[in-house]
């Protein structure tokens, strides 16, 4: 039952800070946060090369060079994040080497996160957090005992990783009779021409993606907030009907995919491989063609960890 209207829902939860992922609204590339890789030789600012290859288990991944790869594989490595400028340390997460994917001279590394550290959020909020998070966890298998399900300390893990915020974008793709478009975070650039994306091996756009093999990213500005979370539900559906999106499209430049008229950016890229890893096909994929209007000049939605206000406290922003 709602006793409450949504207003004083969003007024209580800011007054209470919980810890919990949310939209944010920044310029790409955000200047907040730098992720740093740790224990193996000298530190390794990996701001722009770290990406999610699979949510189960929560894999990270990251490229290197072929004898870097080597090396890190018994090595005691950790992500860390730190707020740029002050260098504050607001979580860690720590790395086992799972496999690679070797790019020529490149390694794709894929890491499994045995354990994280979180510093951001204070100690008891956090255990009241992971407590809520745990019965929350319950209730859902209960309800439905085959529902996609991350594990408790890769849930964790995952918020440690959010604590850098993420870019959202529209992607859009088409085969034959079938097309589509939806959000995903789960994407990045690394160090190199390779571009990845990550997605759900159950969703159908999987088929459409490695059969036409190109697709169209949009970055999303931060007033597609509401929009952006609706069209989550097209990650299950086979096709859609274009005339049903609440924005005008046109053709991407390159493609002629159809892409929001208020996208901030529209990079098209060529799928070059994809591999099955855990619950999601990891896409490796150049970009074939990246356009910035002139005009866009809006703040981007992105993804982020944490409350509002220790997320703009910290980074020196006021609400
Ligand atoms: C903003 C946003 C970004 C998403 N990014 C990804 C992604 O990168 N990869 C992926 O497999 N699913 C992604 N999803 C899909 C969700 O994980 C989820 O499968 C989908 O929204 C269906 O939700 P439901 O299973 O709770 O109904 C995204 C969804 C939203 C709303």
């Amino acid at each position: 039952m709602n006793l409450l209207p949504a207003p004083a829902k969003r007024w209580l939860r800011r007054m209470a800070n919980l810890p919990r992922y949310g939209p944010l609204g920044l310029h790409d590339p955000q200047q907040f946060v730098e992720v740093w890789l740790e224990g193996c030789g000298a530190p390794r600012d990996v701001t722009r090369n770290n990406v999610v290859a699979a949510l189960r288990p929560f894999t990270i991944g990251v490229m290197l060079e072929a004898a870097s790869a080597e090396a890190s594989a018994g090595a005691d490595l950790r992500l860390a994040m730190r707020q740029r400028g002050s260098g504050f340390l607001l979580g860690v997460i720590h790395l086992r080497l799972a496999s690679t994917i070797p790019l020529g001279a490149l390694r794709f590394c894929l890491f499994e996160t045995p354990k994280c550290e979180n510093h951001c959020v204070p100690a008891a909020t956090l255990r009241l957090y992971y407590q809520r998070q745990r019965w929350r966890s319950w209730q859902r298998q209960r309800k439905n005992p085959y529902n996609f399900r991350m594990t408790l300390s890769d849930i964790r893990c995952s918020y440690v990783f959010y604590q850098c915020p993420r870019p959202v974008v529209l992607v859009s793709v088409q085969h034959e009779g079938s097309s589509n478009m939806f959000p995903m975070d789960l994407i990045g650039p690394t160090d190199s021409p390779c571009f990845s994306m990550a997605l759900r091996s159950t969703s159908p756009a999987v088929r459409l993606m490695q059969q036409s093999r190109r697709m169209a990213l949009a970055s999303a500005p931060f007033t597609y907030k509401d929009t952006a979370y609706e069209l989550g539900r097209h990650h299950k559906l086979a096709s859609i009907d274009w005339t049903s999106l609440p924005f005008p499209t046109e053709p991407s430049p390159e493609f002629g995919l159809p892409v929001p008229e208020a996208a901030l950016r529209v990079r098209e890229v060529k799928v070059e491989e994809f591999h099955e890893v855990g619950s999601h096909v990891l896409f490796l994929t150049s970009v074939v063609r990246d356009t910035v209007p002139a005009t866009a000049r809006e703040l981007q939605l992105f993804h982020s960890f944490s409350s509002y206000r220790q997320y703009l406290a910290m980074t020196g922003r006021t609400a």
